[in-house]
């Protein structure tokens, strides 16, 4: 039987893993797929760094990611690279060639997967990417393949190991923000620069990946309302958890009718909720269906071993479908859905002000929020001398009748500040 070829674009925590596995695992491959996986090159950017006791001939090492896409003996090219350019170049080369891609890359995804479509059905070749939402965990086939005959109502989902970890941390340990991203930075959780996993960008990123699966319509990073964890405070974690709740950072994508919403945003959820009890790095994504009801999907959302362990899945799939002369089916982008702006979706919140303590405080309050139709559904207040922290909780309002209430707080003289706002979910 003819190999199977393969080049492998980028080695590092997840390259490393994917071509250690496509090694280790070969004569099981074999058996699975039908004819043997054989890599062909791996492009790096510094070929002079040390991989350890990587096994791979040295000489299949190259920096030129391009040549090595373009070059005759290359069926299936992974990328594990990462960022927009020039892993859009070498995808859109690859499949417009009639090559398979399989990737990681949810930033490119989210930002231009229109293009990376296009260039397969053009090169009448294979896209798969499940690699780049939840890591390891089986969800983005799921999505496209087994639930296609259902209708997926809404998706909610802890997709960011990072985040979950240092809320997790803040929940059991009563620590505020700052010391639980030191812990993951110490323990090797949180990157260097940890700005996209906790401003929300990488959750961002999947939920647009999620929600253009789900309702069959392109959405992109910029569609997705996108808030990060920076500003959830310890008091608001000890506040959560006085109401029965924890928080964690939510993506949640809903269609009704003719438009589906986005968002990415801190949320407290009630401890009762199967995603309060994902702690950690894990991962967990909710998925209601008319049909299907509730489905949980849970693992390790990150890591070199896991992700690998999608990207060798996708490998195995992409390799068959070339050997049986198929390609999977296209993108399913049908539906075309307007995207719902944030000020149209509704929830409950939770509000917490510091305020003067003295006759009328409360009663003012409590009319502007009447003003805009937002409804109180409890009031907490503790006092400090002069001055009180009021605890709003409402019903469910829109974004932006919730927006204009907090604009109209700030300007009163009685409301020392907005200490935080945070949306409650899954109730
Ligand atoms: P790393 O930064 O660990 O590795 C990136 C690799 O790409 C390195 O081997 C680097 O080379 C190589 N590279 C960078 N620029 C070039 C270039 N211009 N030409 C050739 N090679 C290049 O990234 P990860 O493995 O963590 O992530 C890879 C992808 O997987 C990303 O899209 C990421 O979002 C996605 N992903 C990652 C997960 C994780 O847990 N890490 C989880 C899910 C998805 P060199 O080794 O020489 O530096
Ligand atoms: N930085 C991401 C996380 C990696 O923390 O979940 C997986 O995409």
């Amino acid at each position: 039987m003819n190999p199977v070829r393969i080049a492998v674009l980028g080695c590092g925590t997840v390259g490393t893993e994917v071509v250690r596995l496509l090694h280790e695992q070969a004569a099981d491959l074999t058996a699975r797929i039908g004819a043997p996986l054989q890599l062909v090159g791996v492009a790096v950017r510094r070929l002079s760094r040390d991989r350890g006791d990587l096994p791979v001939d040295p000489d299949l090492f190259t920096t030129d990611a391009l040549g090595l896409v373009k070059r005759d003996d290359v069926d299936i090219v992974v990328e594990v690279v990462g960022g927009i350019e020039p892993a859009r170049t070498w995808l859109v080369e690859a499949l417009r060639a009639g090559k398979s891609v399989v990737t990681a890359n949810k930033a490119l995804l989210a930002e231009d997967g229109a293009t990376l479509h296009a260039a397969a059905v053009d090169g009448r070749a294979d896209l798969y990417y499940e690699a780049a939402v939840a890591g390891a965990i089986p969800l983005l086939r799921p999505l496209r393949e087994s639930l296609h005959g259902d209708r997926i109502t809404r998706v909610t989902g802890i997709v960011n190991g990072t985040t979950n970890f240092i809320l997790s941390s803040m929940d059991e340990t009563g620590v505020g923000f700052s010391e639980a991203l030191d812990q993951a930075t110490a323990l090797g959780y949180a990157e260097a620069d940890p700005t996209a996993d906790v401003e929300g960008f990488d959750a961002a990123a999947k939920a647009a990946i999620l929600a253009s699966l789900a309702f069959h319509t392109r959405v992109r990073a910029a569609d997705v309302h996108r808030e990060g964890i920076t500003e959830v405070s310890a008091a608001d974690m000890a506040s959560a958890k006085a109401m029965g709740c924890t928080i964690k950072l939510l993506c949640i994508t809903e269609s009704s009718g003719d438009a589906v919403s986005v968002r990415v945003h801190p949320a407290m959820i009630p401890r009762t909720h199967p995603l309060a009890s994902v702690g950690g790095a894990f991962n967990a994504v909710f998925v209601e269906a008319q049909a299907a009801g509730q489905l949980m999907f849970y693992g390790q959302g990150a890591g070199g071993a896991p992700t690998a362990s999608a990207v060798l899945g996708d490998i195995v799939a992409v390799a068959r479908n070339r050997l049986a002369g198929v390609r999977a089916a296209s993108e399913s982008a049908y539906a075309d859905l307007r995207i719902r702006p944030i000020g149209e979706a509704t929830t409950r919140y939770h509000i917490s002000l510091d305020v003067a303590d003295r006759a009328g405080v409360l009663a003012a309050v409590a009319g502007v929020f009447a003003a805009h139709g937002v409804s109180i559904a409890t009031v907490h207040q503790s006092g400090r001398g002069n001055e009180a922290v009021l605890v709003i909780v409402t019903h469910r309002a829109t974004d932006a009748a919730l927006a204009a209430t907090v604009e109209e707080l700030r300007a009163l003289d009685i409301v020392r500040s907005v200490a935080s706002v945070l949306r409650v979910e899954g109730e």
